[in-house]
């Protein structure tokens, strides 16, 4: 379940709490996703990812994150894609968080209505029992979606008219926090912490859905990212070091029922 409102007094203090012992100014966002994180996590790599679709579909991209929180995200993305908007449900939100809501977040629930057509829409989360699919799809004709395993719903647009084109693994927060939260903030001896590492299991899994006649460009689009990375010439967000340290580096090799995988590794469909 994702936090309740009247949740967030608690986890606000909570969060003064852990800053008074906390080891690194980065671990907050992984233990306090909501408060000063994403649901996901992401390095700057997904970003670009993700900007270089937008414009692989229009010279000047529109772009919706619809259920886009205070907007961590997103305003990463707007750095590639000024126009980006996003879309929040709720309003409180920013009120109990003591957060300016800037005008590019729009307050609005997508089970009603979506306003506008855009070229990409980014989909992070759907609540189990919520399902706003079939809006979504009146709106746009390329799609990704992150999709927390064993938290949101598995959002999958191929009965929609939409192809699946690529998919890519990465640490959910959740993650992140178990490994920080042994590592720095227990007593737990690193032979323990080893073992328990094994049982990784939450993982986030992205994935990109268009309409046919775009599945080719992004394909490209998306090898010659996978190709710039591997040259490492781009720096990462300062934050990205933490998920290094706990052992979720770029191409780390984890199992998913049973199935290796990369981390961020780009698998694409035919
Ligand atoms: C788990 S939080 C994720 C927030 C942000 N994307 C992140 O990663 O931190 C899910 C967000 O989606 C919003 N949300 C849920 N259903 C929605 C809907 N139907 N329309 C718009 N926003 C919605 C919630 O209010 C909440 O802020």
């Amino acid at each position: 379940m994702p936090p309740q409102i009247d949740d967030l007094s608690f986890a606000f203090e909570a969060l003064k709490q852990f800053r008074k012992y906390s080891y690194s100014l980065y671990h907050e966002r992984f233990i306090f996703p909501f408060l000063c994180g994403s649901y996901f996590t992401y390095r700057r790599i997904d970003v670009e990812r993700i900007a270089s679709i937008a414009k692989s579909v229009s010279n000047d991209p529109s772009y919706l994150d619809i259920g886009c929180g205070y907007g961590d995200f997103l305003e990463k993305v707007r750095q590639y894609l000024p126009k980006a908007e996003g879309m929040e449900k709720s309003v409180e939100m920013f009120f109990k968080l003591g957060r300016y809501k800037p005008d590019y977040i729009k307050i609005g629930d997508a089970y009603n209505e979506i306003e506008k057509k855009y070229d990409v829409i980014f989909v992070g989360w759907m609540e189990p029992g919520v399902d706003y699919r079939d809006k979504i799809a009146e709106k746009t004709e390329v799609i990704i979606t992150t999709l927390d395993q064993g938290l949101s719903l598995a959002a999958e647009f191929d009965g929609f008219g939409y192809e699946r084109v690529a998919s890519w693994v990465t640490p959910s927060w959740e993650d992140i926090n178990t490994e920080i939260t042994n590592k720095y903030y227990s007593k737990l001896s690193d032979e323990i912490i080893k073992s328990l590492s094994k049982l990784r299991g939450a993982h986030n899994l992205w994935y990109v859905y268009a309409k046919p006649k775009y599945k080719e460009s992004i394909k490209r689009t998306l090898k010659s990212c996978l190709a710039c990375e591997y040259k490492k010439e781009n720096k990462g967000y300062d934050f990205e070091n933490v998920l290094d340290e706990v052992g979720y580096r770029y191409l780390e090799n984890v199992n998913i029922d049973d199935k290796r995988h990369l981390l961020w590794d780009i698998a694409f469909y035919d």
